[in-house]
């Protein structure tokens, strides 16, 4: 029964007055446990700067790695260890999702320490928005990823003679001459997150900020039943026919690697990407070029990386917390994960290292929250709570792999997914 509860709450969305008893391990402990979703060689490599400088000082880290980009897996099983009584001391939760485990009173919230060291003077206020609840502080944010990247294999376009692409329209004209010299023009796993992604980004291109908003934030009914939405959905199903026939075999990470060894053209994907380039010796400006995804250049999808807390009645545990809260914000450590991940760290005076694709995606951030297109992602729960974010996923990953969907039905189904009163 109240396991039943504790999830409708939390699909269902804020909840103000639920406190639950859920702490993590009853025992009080010197090790942190710590449950991510980051499991790709360099995802696990950033991982382990954390690591590394939390136990320097002789404490113990329990980590809790659950492989699956994008965090889906990751959040289930958090679920689950939450309904069962004994949820990690920390986890890696994004965006809304703070807001929704903080709403159901299971968060510990780290005012003390953001007052005490100031961090809001150098975070950027979308991501101090983004860590709050009801005014208070939940989430630890550790770096900034842009999700409208497009990366280039330059070989593929020095071997067949062409020009590196500038629009959906120009990869699709010359997609059959970079089949025929055996490039993959576009390659990506065809896990839902990952299809969506594409989606995301064609949103913000055919429709410009405004109209993302209006559709993906606000769930306006003008715009996700507009002409603009079809023309997306119409543009999508193009974009399909450059991916590989396999992709519903690929991690992300496994796609990032088909451009590194040569076997495909260009890949959609958020900076996390950069960290995979990198691990795997990859130079950028000769091995590999970042571009915004196509028709986004002044734009900026946000996908910020977090952790939360969770309420705990051992002293020792919220010692333990607070050590990490505090180096996870150090500017060393910031520093240090973003060279590994690829993303911008969220304190804006440990940005001066940032070089190539990682000052471009610094420059596009700050252009971007001046001309206000600045947009949250869908995909990586910045927009919307797991109640709308997960249908749209779905929805559109359905869409990618049906031949048969048309994109007027796609609109309607949506549409009335998103607008549905049940959500
Ligand atoms: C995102 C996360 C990124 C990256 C990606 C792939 O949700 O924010 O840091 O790890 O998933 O796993």
């Amino acid at each position: 029964m109240i396991q039943r509860l504790l999830i409708t709450l939390l699909l269902t969305g804020p909840l103000n007055s639920v406190t639950a008893n859920a702490t993590p391990s009853s025992q009080p402990t010197d090790t942190i446990d710590v449950l991510h979703w980051w499991t790709s060689p360099s995802e696990a490599a950033a991982t382990d700067i954390l690591k590394d400088h939390y136990t320097k000082s002789g404490f113990a880290w329990s980590d809790q790695a659950i492989a699956g980009g994008g965090g889906g897996k990751a959040m289930t099983v958090l679920k689950s260890q939450v309904i069962s009584g004994n949820p990690p001391h920390a986890a890696q939760i994004s965006g809304q999702g703070i807001k929704s485990w903080a709403s159901l009173g299971l968060l510990a919230d780290i005012d003390d320490t953001v007052n005490h060291n100031q961090w809001t003077s150098v975070l950027p206020e979308f991501v101090s928005d983004a860590i709050q609840f009801q005014g208070r502080f939940y989430g630890v944010p550790v770096g900034i990823h842009r999700s409208n990247w497009l990366w280039v294999n330059p070989g593929a376009f020095e071997d067949t003679g062409l020009a590196i692409p500038t629009s959906w329209d120009e990869l699709i004209a010359i997609a059959p001459r970079l089949r025929q010299a055996g490039f993959i023009p576009l390659t990506h796993g065809g896990e839902a997150w990952q299809q969506a992604a594409i989606f995301e980004s064609v949103v913000l291109s055919e429709g410009g900020a405004d109209f993302y908003r209006q559709a993906l934030v606000h769930h306006d009914r003008k715009a996700l039943t507009s002409p603009t939405m079809i023309r997306v959905f119409r543009k999508l199903k193009q974009i399909v026919s450059l991916t590989p026939d396999n992709r519903s075999k690929m991690s992300w990470d496994q796609a990032t690697r088909e451009i590194i060894n040569n076997k495909a053209a260009m890949m959609l994907m958020g900076d996390w990407a950069l960290g995979e380039f990198k691990i795997n010796g990859q130079v950028e400006g000769q091995d590999f070029y970042c571009l915004p995804a196509f028709g986004t250049e002044d734009k900026f999808i946000y996908n910020i990386d977090s952790f939360a807390m969770f309420n705990t009645r051992h002293l020792k545990d919220r010692q333990a917390q607070q050590r990490l809260t505090h180096q996870l914000m150090s500017k060393e450590i910031q520093i240090a994960f973003s060279e590994n991940k690829g993303s911008i760290p969220v304190r804006m005076d440990a940005t001066d290292h940032l070089q190539g694709c990682q000052k471009q995606s610094l420059e596009a951030l700050h252009a971007s929250i001046k001309t206000n297109t600045l947009v949250p992602s869908i995909i990586h729960g910045m927009a919307a709570r797991e109640s709308l974010q997960v249908p749209v996923i779905n929805f559109v990953s359905l869409y990618m792999s049906d031949p048969a969907a048309t994109p007027e039905e796609a609109v309607k189904s949506l549409s009335a997914a998103l607008l549905s009163p049940a959500r």
